[in-house]
């Protein structure tokens, strides 16, 4: 290639290494490739694989997750943090940290609603799927998959808010919006579902209830280049956990049809065994093909989930703060042989059968063998320091102290006042309540569809009004829990 250059002797071209952020001070282990000058630094390529952080709390695991942020930024990737403990300490951090680096397009919820809505009706099936408890009956989860899949599938278009969404678990809607002999077979399943519909919309409205408008808002992960989500799970544990099941499920979609090409992002999960998620192994696959590296954190192994292993096993490298339950990371650095000393006490006539030695009084000798151990101890990493960690990748390890994010006061004092939400949602409603009723529109709209005419123009036009629910109470007059007054002091 360089060959095709002219040559120029006195300016031979520079060849620049890729640039390499530390994580830390080395402390030891084997993994020599990732050190420079006594640091161990990521390899930019290393930050676009999956990774997991586990330990115990307080003894640094967010602070590692924000090196690893900046040490992304650095490296050009956009970032997304989702925080299951909403804490706005780290939101703070997380923003200041943004700050200082340069990074222009930062979106912190739930000081913003998070649109998530966006995508066809398939994405928001997955989505609104992916929120329901993996542990729900299959009965149950066959009803609410059909009822959703009519919602979003609904002529007209998918809803594109919690609200328009809400309205069409309504069986009169549902006829209304099937209306027409083209649709028998929805209609079937409408007179089937009829008696469930009901209670399953109760799931529903209890979720988007919960998430306060925190869904309906009007920026997705495509509009920032480092977002973060907090969502608080000491306030309304279920719905965090929904939220982030959510949002790990349009992360997926954002990923793979939004996101634009070319850009890699990191994605952090603080808490994520909480999520259970069911499908971990596809997930992961999907997100590193389409460029979207996950981090997940966790208190110990435990704590990783029901998916644990898979979790582990996609996830290239492996970061452990102290923690109880080590082994079955620990693993993944191998074991070596190290020398074992023993004494034997030898007893008298055994070692001299046929020499004639004099006599002498047993003795004892030091024998010394190969014992295989883990390379990491499981001790030394149930007693390590605060901010020091064990970080495992490709059978290989390191010990290291990392290094904390330093934040100029200015900066986290600005970030600090910055990240509270707003006090109140807007109370505008973002879908008008319906003003026409549905009448004499349906008949002729059946017409149409009974001809098999129009099918096309009639899905393009905007949608249909939304028939007055008559069994449920509108969801833009529903109290909303003050889930984002959340003032409590921050501590720094
Ligand atoms: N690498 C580090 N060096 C120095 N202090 C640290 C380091 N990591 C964390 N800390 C401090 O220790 C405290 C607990 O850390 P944190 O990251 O919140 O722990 P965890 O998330 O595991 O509960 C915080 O006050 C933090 O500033
Ligand atoms: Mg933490």
């Amino acid at each position: 290639m360089s060959s095709l250059q002219p040559s120029s002797i006195s300016q031979p071209p520079i060849v620049q290494p890729p640039p390499t952020e530390p994580l830390g001070l080395s402390l030891g282990g084997d993994l020599y490739e990732w050190l420079r000058g006594g640091q161990l630094c990521l390899p930019p390529e290393e930050m676009w694989r999956h990774g997991t952080v586990v330990g115990e709390p307080g003894y640094g695991k967010t602070m590692t997750l924000l090196r690893l942020v900046t040490i992304a930024v650095r490296y050009g990737m956009q970032v997304i943090f989702l925080d299951l403990k909403g804490s706005q300490k780290t939101a703070a951090q997380f923003v200041a940290a943004m700050h200082m680096l340069g990074v222009e397009r930062i979106a912190v919820s739930p000081k913003l609603a998070y649109d998530g809505w966006r995508g066809d009706a398939n994405a928001l099936y997955n989505r609104l799927m992916a929120m329901i408890d993996p542990g729900t009956h299959p009965y149950y989860r066959r009803i609410t998959s059909a009822l959703v899949s009519l919602a979003v599938n609904a002529p007209g278009g998918p809803p594109r808010n919690s609200q328009e969404f809400l309205a069409r678990l309504d069986e009169k809607w549902l006829k209304y919006a099937y209306a027409g002999k083209v649709h028998w077979y929805a209609q079937r399943k409408i007179r089937k579902l009829s008696e469930h519909i009901f209670e399953t919309s109760l799931t529903y409205d209890g979720f988007f209830d919960g998430v306060a408008g925190g869904l309906d808002g009007a920026f997705a992960y495509e509009d920032a280049d480092a977002v973060y989500i907090g969502l608080d799970g000491d306030a309304l544990k279920e719905q965090a956990v929904g939220m982030a099941r959510y949002l790990l499920e349009d992360a997926a979609h954002y990923a793979k049809h939004r996101k634009a090409p070319g850009v890699r992002a990191l994605c952090i999960i603080d808490e994520f065994g909480a999520l259970g998620i069911s499908n971990v192994a596809g997930l992961y696959e999907h997100m590193r093909e389409a460029g979207l590296s996950m981090w997940a954190s966790a208190q110990s192994y435990a704590g990783l989930g029901s998916e644990r292993d898979k979790v582990l096993a996609a996830s290239s490298i492996k970061i452990l703060h102290r923690c109880g339950d080590p082994e079955e990371l620990i693993k993944f650095a191998g074991q070596r042989e190290v020398p074992a000393f023993s004494q034997v006490i030898e007893e008298e006539g055994e070692t001299r059968p046929l020499l004639a030695e004099p006599a002498r009084a047993p003795s004892r000798r030091t024998t010394v063998h190969m014992q295989r151990q883990y390379a990491v101890p499981i001790e030394d990493v149930q007693q390590l320091a605060l901010g020091t960690i064990a970080l495992i990748t490709g059978g290989l390890h390191a010990w290291v102290q990392v290094y904390p994010v330093a934040l100029p006061e200015d900066l986290l004092r600005v970030a600090t006042a910055f990240v509270p939400a707003p006090p109140e949602e807007p109370s505008a409603p973002i879908v008008p309540p319906p003003t026409r009723v549905a009448s004499k529109k349906a008949p002729r709209r059946t017409q149409a569809a009974a001809e098999g005419k129009d099918q096309q123009s009639q899905e393009a036009k905007p949608p249909e009004p939304v028939p007055a629910p008559p069994s449920s109470p509108a969801p833009a007059s529903r109290p909303r829990p003050a889930a984002e007054e959340d003032d409590s002091p921050v501590d720094f």
